[in-house]
């Protein structure tokens, strides 16, 4: 059963240079897991959240691209805010986690990794129901 403990920033490679600084990423060496989904969430008006659901199985890295937001995660005992505000750093949420995405900053750009294709089927999007899987072990 995964934890909000189990939340990590992973720092990404950064090579600074006059013209512009650059950072990669790459699967299996600085994700833990084989990307199958690459998203990204952009133009959020003020005040919006994002992302009120966990994953059976989809584990993410989270990063913000531009601007600056919260990713907000919750195990249903504990709950842990990381601010994202650097291109550099991703998130990295295992799956079994409520998570929420909160205080977008004007023209922020979140880009989001998954390990697995999108699939309506993976998400939990009631609270309480996210709350007795845990309960009881399952996610
Ligand atoms: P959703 O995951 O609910 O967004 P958020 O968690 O940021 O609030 O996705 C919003 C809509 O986009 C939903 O109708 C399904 C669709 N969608 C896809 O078709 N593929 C994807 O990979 C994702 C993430 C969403």
């Amino acid at each position: 059963m995964t934890t909000v403990e189990d939340v990590k920033i992973i720092e990404l490679p950064r090579f600074l240079d006059a013209r512009g600084n650059l950072s990669f990423v790459e699967q299996n060496n600085h994700l833990p897991f084989e990307i199958k989904r690459t998203y990204w969430i952009y133009d959020v008006p003020g005040g919006e959240n994002r992302g009120g659901h966990a994953f059976k199985e989809n584990q993410e890295v989270v990063i913000a691209l531009s601007g600056a937001f919260d990713v907000v995660v919750d195990d249903g005992k504990k709950k842990k805010s990381f601010c994202l505000n650097r291109s550099y750093y991703g998130l990295y949420i295992p799956s079994g986690l409520w998570r929420t995405i909160e205080n977008f900053s004007t023209n922020s750009f979140a880009l989001e990794f998954g390990s697995v294709s999108y699939s309506p089927n993976d998400y939990i999007h009631e609270y309480n129901e996210f709350l007795n899987l845990k309960k009881d072990g399952k996610i």
